[in-house]
C-alpha cells in the first residue's frame, strides 16, 4: 500500500507543488460566515453544528492544482472546505470539490493513476495500462472531465463531497449520506473563449468584491444512500434520489485572522463529531494521512494529536 509520502512525493512531481504550500489545493483563499442549520437536519444527525442553533463557519476556496500560482482562468477543479466551530470550541471539518466522483477507489489507485498521466511520451501507453487495470476508471472518466471547467464565481459552482458518512439521530436511527454544497446563486459557468479574457486571479478578486456587497449563501444538502449505493467508493455514482437541505451558508467576509505568524489551519474530513461517523472509504481515511504529510511540507510541523484518528 502507497505511504502518505510516496503519494505527497507523485503529487508532487505531477502537480507542480512547492515546499511552503499545500500539496494540492495550493491557491486559496480563507472567508468568514455562519452556518444555520434547518429543522430538518436535528432528524438526521444529533451533530452540535446541526441543531438550529447559527455557528461560526471558516471557509477555503481553492484552485485544485499544486502550483500556488495556479491561473483562476484556467479549466480545473476547484475547492470548497468549511470548518464548523461548535458550542464546545471544538470545529468538524466538510472538504469538497467541484468533481461529482473521485477518479480512483483507493490511495493506491489514485497515485498509479497520477504516475499513468506523467507527462512524456510513455504517457498514452501508460494511460491505457492503467484502464486496464482500473476498468471503474471509464466510467468515472467522463464525469471527473465534465468538471474541468471555469466558473463565473466560486459563488457560483456546486461542490461534492464524494465520501459517505453515517449520520445517526438522537433516537438512534442512522444512514448513510453524501454531501452537496449547492450555490443558492444558481450554477454559472465561463466559456473557454471568454476565460482566456480572464486574470489570473480573478476568481478571488471577484469573491472579495461579492462579499464586500453582498453575502455568498450555499445550501448543505445531503443525499441518502438508496440500496446498492456504495459507501467505501468514492468513484462510484449514487442511486439515491432522497435529498434534504440540511442548512443554509452564509459566507459574510474574507478572513484576516488565521495561518498569520505560523498558525496552521487544516481541512480535515475524518474531523467529524458525535452524530457523524465516517464510513470506511479508504481514500477517506487516507486523506488525514495525506494532509498531515503535506502539512510536513508546507509548514514543516508535525500536526500530532490535532490530527483525527483514521
Ligand atoms: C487519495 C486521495 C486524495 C489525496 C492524496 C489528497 C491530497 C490532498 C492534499 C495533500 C491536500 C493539501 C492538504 C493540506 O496541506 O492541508 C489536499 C487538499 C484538499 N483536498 Fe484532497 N486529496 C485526496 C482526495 C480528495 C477528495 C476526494 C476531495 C473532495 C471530496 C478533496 C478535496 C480537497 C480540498 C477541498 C482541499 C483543500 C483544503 C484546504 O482548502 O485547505 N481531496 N488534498
Amino acid at each position: 500500500m502507497v505511504t502518505p509520502d510516496q503519494a505527497i512525493e507523485t503529487i508532487r512531481e505531477t502537480g507542480g507543488a512547492q515546499p511552503g504550500n499545500r500539496a494540492l489545493h495550493a491557491k486559496g483563499k480563507l472567508y468568514r460566515g455562519t452556518f444555520t442549520a434547518t429543522p430538518a437536519a436535528a432528524q438526521l444527525s444529533c451533530a452540535a453544528h446541526l441543531s438550529g442553533a447559527a455557528v461560526p463557519a471558516l471557509i477555503r476556496f481553492s484552485s485544485g492544482s499544486g502550483n500556488p500560482k495556479q491561473p483562476d482562468n484556467a479549466p480545473g477543479v476547484r475547492g470548497m472546505a468549511v470548518k464548523f466551530t461548535l458550542p464546545d470550541g471544538s470545529t468538524t471539518d466538510v472538504s469538497t470539490q467541484t468533481a461529482q466522483l473521485f477518479p480512483a477507489s483507493t490511495p493506491d489507485g489514485f497515485v498509479s493513476l497520477l504516475h499513468a498521466m506523467r507527462p512524456g511520451p510513455t504517457a498514452p501507453l501508460r494511460l491505457l495500462g492503467y484502464i486496464a487495470t482500473h476498468p471503474s476508471f471509464v466510467k468515472a472518466l467522463p464525469v471527473v472531465r465534465a468538471a474541468n471547467t471555469v466558473p463565473e464565481s466560486y459563488g457560483t459552482i456546486a461542490y461534492h463531497g464524494l465520501h459517505a458518512f453515517r449520520w445517526v439521530a438522537a433516537d438512534g436511527s442512522a444512514r448513510f449520506v453524501r454531501y452537496h454544497l449547492l450555490p443558492q446563486a444558481g450554477e454559472h459557468l465561463v466559456p473557454p473563449d471568454v476565460a482566456k479574457t480572464k486574470g489570473a486571479d480573478f476568481l478571488i478578486d471577484e469573491l472579495d468584491k461579492r462579499v464586500a456587497t453582498q453575502p455568498v449563501r450555499f445550501d448543505y444538502q445531503v443525499q441518502i444512500a438508496a440500496d446498492g449505493d456504495s459507501t467505501v467508493d468514492p468513484s462510484k455514482p449514487w442511486h439515491g434520489t432522497q435529498t434534504v437541505t440540511v442548512g443554509s451558508l452564509e459566507i459574510t467576509g474574507i478572513d484576516t485572522e488565521r495561518e498569520h505568524g505560523g498558525d496552521i489551519v487544516v481541512f480535515d474530513p475524518m474531523r467529524v463529531t458525535d452524530g457523524i461517523e465516517p464510513s470506511d472509504d479508504p481514500v477517506l481515511r487516507f486523506r488525514t494521512l495525506a494532509y498531515s504529510a503535506s502539512v510536513k511540507l508546507r509548514s514543516g510541523v508535525d500536526r500530532g494529536p490535532e490530527a483525527p484518528a483514521t
